[in-house]
């Protein structure tokens, strides 16, 4: 089997091409957007490295040969380069045209939690937008809607291990969000599974991870981990958004009120799709310790 990856380089992507080293049985076209990008992929037979832009010609071309194309490119926080039309809306469209004009059977996009093309979140509407290309493609298709993504690597996992060691830190709303981690592996086994059943029709799942838990009660459990002790206050979320109103036009992105909305809004789920995506999900005590011993490897 031979499928197409596109943003390769992304934390999704470079777990997702560490599982097919791993497994031996799959290639994989992975698609970049840079030299330096593709100088950070794994060197395996299994992983052809492409250059690849969003123009549909090209795109095609890269992609040719590929049953399935798992559209990973996509981005949370804007900048001055990269833009929710661009990154996430544009470039899927340009996945669906040039899977059409190559013949790839199947496309595998990752959204979030809460996409939809009527919300009045930017990032949130802009992934809604990114689904309905996909899901009227014509082109049987699994769109995977998913929370925070822990593992190694990911921005949620530094994120946390950076204000876990912090010793004082002031949390966003005082971190009573409910978040729903999913840890990258899980990911990772439910999109390789995706690729070699590639279940016909078009299919939306919310595929979040095992154990409920408040943003504040993680970054205790990961200082716990850690041995250190740290003490939390509150940022009220009124006043974060203000501010990253202002810091966000000065700067031409960067973290937005947008962005802030979608990081502070509780993650919930009434039905898991684990089940339906054949993958038994790992324990959030796990997925933690994963994390740390890989920062342990790593200095
Ligand atoms: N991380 C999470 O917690 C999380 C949660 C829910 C959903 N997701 C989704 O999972 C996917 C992968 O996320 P990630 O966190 O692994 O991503 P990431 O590490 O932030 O990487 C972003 C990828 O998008 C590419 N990209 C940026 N701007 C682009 C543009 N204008 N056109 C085309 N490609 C562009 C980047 O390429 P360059 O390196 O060349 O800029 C990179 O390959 C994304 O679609 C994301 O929305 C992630």
């Amino acid at each position: 089997m031979t499928i197409a990856v596109t943003g390769a380089n992304s934390s999704v992507g470079q777990k997702l091409l560490a599982h097919v080293v791993a497994s031996g049985g799959i290639d994989v076209i992975a698609g970049v957007r840079s030299e330096r990008a593709a100088d950070s992929l794994p060197s395996s037979p299994h992983i052809t490295r492409r250059i690849i832009s969003y123009d549909v010609g090209e795109l095609a071309e890269a992609m040719r040969g590929a049953s399935c194309v798992v559209h990973l490119a996509g981005i949370l926080i804007e900048s001055k380069t990269s833009n929710y039309a661009d990154a996430n809306v544009a470039a899927t469209v340009s996945v669906v045209q040039a899977s059409r004009t190559a013949d790839v059977g199947h496309i595998v996009l990752i959204s979030v939690l809460g996409a939809s093309p009527n919300s009045a979140n930017a990032f949130l509407r802009s992934k809604g937008d990114a689904e309905r290309a996909v899901a009227q493609s014509g082109i049987p298709a699994t769109i995977i809607r998913t929370p925070i993504l822990l593992g190694p690597g990911t921005a949620g996992a530094d994120a946390l291990l950076r204000t876990a060691r912090r010793g004082k830190a002031s949390l966003l709303g005082g971190g009573g969000h409910a978040l729903r981690p999913l840890d990258l592996d899980d990911l990772c086994r439910a999109i390789l599974r995706v690729c070699e059943t590639r279940p016909e029709g078009v299919s939306t799942h919310k595929l979040v991870g095992p154990e409920p838990i408040s943003y504040r009660d993680l970054v205790i459990r990961v200082a716990d981990l850690l041995g250190t002790a740290v003490s939390l206050r509150t940022t009220p979320v009124w006043l974060a958004k203000l501010g990253a109103s202002v810091t966000s036009r000065m700067r031409g992105g960067g973290i937005s009120p947008t962005v802030i909305d979608v990081i502070t809004t509780s993650e919930e789920v009434h039905h898991n799709a684990a089940d339906d995506l054949g993958v038994s999900l790992t324990p959030l005590s796990e997925t933690l310790n994963k994390i740390l011993s890989a920062e342990t490897e790593s200095t």
